[in-house]
């Protein structure tokens, strides 16, 4: 798919790090682009720098999300493009005994479903209205209607302690690419997901820098940390590659993560 002013694009989680990174490289490239967010300043700030709509929505509530494709749709048509980023971590063991008191707890279930409504049910909640509405456009050429860009991380296959919910999120994000690629084969909508390992974002940048710099030192080639235009770059490429579909591909420069 050529990326060009008649390209409507959503992204969410787009007031941030991976997100912002690709909104702004699809406008960039003369897409039309509206962020998903539930930041609302930023997201507001990174949306008139690039001439796109902000909409302020959360990914866990059917209601908001029909808000925010009306709103979306009503500024620039309906989407072509859609690319998931919004998501949320949390860390916790399965069940732990305290070293100080001997005390016995078990990972909060609420905090292990607030993870998963998030990634994983917000993710595919923001596919399956998005490609409902690609259905009503014109195939392209090729047949092409849309191209979708889910994000999962290298959790989703080498989870560290603590990364139960966040690995089972991200785990159902990449088992989910390929069933629904096939879902929707036969209405020319392709999908595809990023596994990112470390990338320098906003989650990243709160960490003191000798920290960063040994999570960079961590990785084998290149020892960094991911750019997010790096990842955009990525999503850009399953966008308008068009033989790109139902893959799961990381993005990690080759780190494989130890279990802490
Ligand atoms: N940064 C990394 O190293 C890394 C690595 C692997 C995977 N990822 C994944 O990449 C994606 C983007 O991460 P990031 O590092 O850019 O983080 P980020 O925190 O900078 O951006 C995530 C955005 O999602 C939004 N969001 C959270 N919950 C939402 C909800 N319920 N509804 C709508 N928006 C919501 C946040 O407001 C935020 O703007 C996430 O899914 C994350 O799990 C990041």
């Amino acid at each position: 798919m050529k990326l060009q002013s008649t390209i409507a694009a959503v992204v969410t989680g787009g007031a941030s790090g991976l997100g912002a990174a690709t909104a702004r490289t699809l406008a960039a490239k003369g897409a039309k682009v509206a962020i998903f967010d539930l930041q609302r300043e930023k997201g507001e700030a990174v949306a008139s720098e690039i001439g796109g709509v902000f909409c302020e929505v959360n990914v866990t509530s059917d209601e908001s999300v029909d808000a925010g494709f009306a709103k979306a749709r009503g500024a620039h048509g309906q989407e072509r493009v859609l690319v998931n980023c919004a998501g949320v971590g949390n860390a916790m063991k399965t069940a732990s005994r305290s070293k100080e008191d001997g005390s016995i707890k078990h990972f909060n279930l609420e905090a292990f479903n607030w993870v998963v409504q998030i990634n994983l049910v917000g993710t595919f909640r923001c596919i399956a209205k998005s490609a409902a509405g690609m259905l009503t456009l014109d195939a392209l050429e090729d047949g092409e209607r849309g191209a979708i860009v889910n994000t999962a991380s290298v959790a989703a296959q080498d989870g560290q302690i603590g990364q139960a919910a966040y690995s089972a999120s991200k785990g159902g994000v990449l088992g989910m690419t390929l069933p629904i690629a096939r879902d929707l084969m036969s209405e020319g909508i392709r999908v595809n997901t990023i596994l990112p390992g470390l990338f320098e974002t906003p989650l990243l940048m709160g960490l003191p820098e000798h920290v960063r710099e040994a999570l960079g030192a961590s990785v084998p080639f290149p020892k960094r940390l991911g750019k997010p235009s790096e990842y955009a770059q990525l999503a850009t490429t399953m966008i308008e590659c068009g033989y790109f579909n139902g893959e799961s591909v990381r993005l990690d420069g080759a780190i494989r993560m130890a279990p802490r």
